[in-house]
């Protein structure tokens, strides 16, 4: 595991699109795994930037994203499609084929949960881009989450349902259930780069970096992974840096 700490978010958000854009480089058609949420937008941001100076084209590249709410139409401006579209799709040349999204508007949620996983069997992930939630949740993988586990849905606990309230205009609004790619699913990609910025998360990185490997703390399995990299700044790393 290797361990960056850069001095605020913008920094951080550079970084992980400078290494993103150095995969795609490497291989024009690699396939990403990208997260939702805040912590990504900087580096949605970076990448379009880089983008519109002509630096890089996304018309080979293929992206899976880790999670999807279920009950929340794909159209609705409080999914994670539209976030996508919004943040980042809308403004690249990545074509509309090459996109995957968990569908949670599928007849068969378990059906379409084995496909998603047989689809990133077919084309593995070259990079996998993570964030990590207060209770060390990664994708949706909530504590208590299998290290087996695979593509499935789960139910959002009440430290997610609070964090994510903001979007929904109250805890109570907020979906019950998600769709997420499992831990198996997620060590299976081939490099992982864990983004992790603010206070608010410098307990829950200190716990899943410097303490046991846990199922109570999924975010700890990535101390297993043959190349990931963690990035955080400086306010994420409050807690690590005298144990570095
Ligand atoms: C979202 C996802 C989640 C988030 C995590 C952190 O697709 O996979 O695990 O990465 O909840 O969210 P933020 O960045 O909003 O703190």
């Amino acid at each position: 595991m290797k361990i960056i700490i850069t001095k605020n978010y913008k920094t951080l958000s550079t970084l992980a699109a400078s290494l993103v854009i150095k995969q795609i480089k490497k291989k024009k058609s690699s396939i990403f795994g990208l997260p939702t949420g805040h912590t990504p937008q900087g580096l949605y941001q970076e990448l379009t930037n880089i983008y519109n100076n002509k630096q890089i084209s996304f018309k080979f590249v293929k992206t899976f994203n880790l999670d999807e709410y279920v009950g929340i139409r794909a159209k609705d401006s409080r999914s994670y499609h539209s976030y996508m579209q919004k943040n980042f799709f809308n403004k690249i040349d990545i074509k509309k084929t090459n996109i995957y999204l968990p569908n949670e508007e599928a007849d068969d949620l378990k059906k379409e949960c084995a496909n998603y996983e047989k689809l990133i069997k077919k084309f593995p992930i070259d990079l996998l881009i993570l964030g990590i939630g207060h209770d060390g949740h990664i994708g949706f993988n909530e504590p208590g989450s299998k290290f087996s586990s695979k593509t499935r849905t789960i139910n959002l606990l009440a430290t997610t349902k609070a964090s994510n309230a903001k979007y929904f205009g109250g805890q109570k609004k907020v979906p019950t259930q998600a769709i997420t790619m499992g831990l198996s699913t997620i060590m299976k990609a081939k490099k992982i780069i864990l983004l992790v910025s603010g206070n608010d998360k410098a307990n829950i990185i200190k716990k899943a970096l410097k303490e046991k490997i846990t199922q109570k703390i999924p975010a700890s399995i990535l101390q297993k992974h043959p190349d990931a990299t963690i990035i955080l700044d400086e306010t994420a790393a409050t807690k690590l840096i005298k144990l570095l």
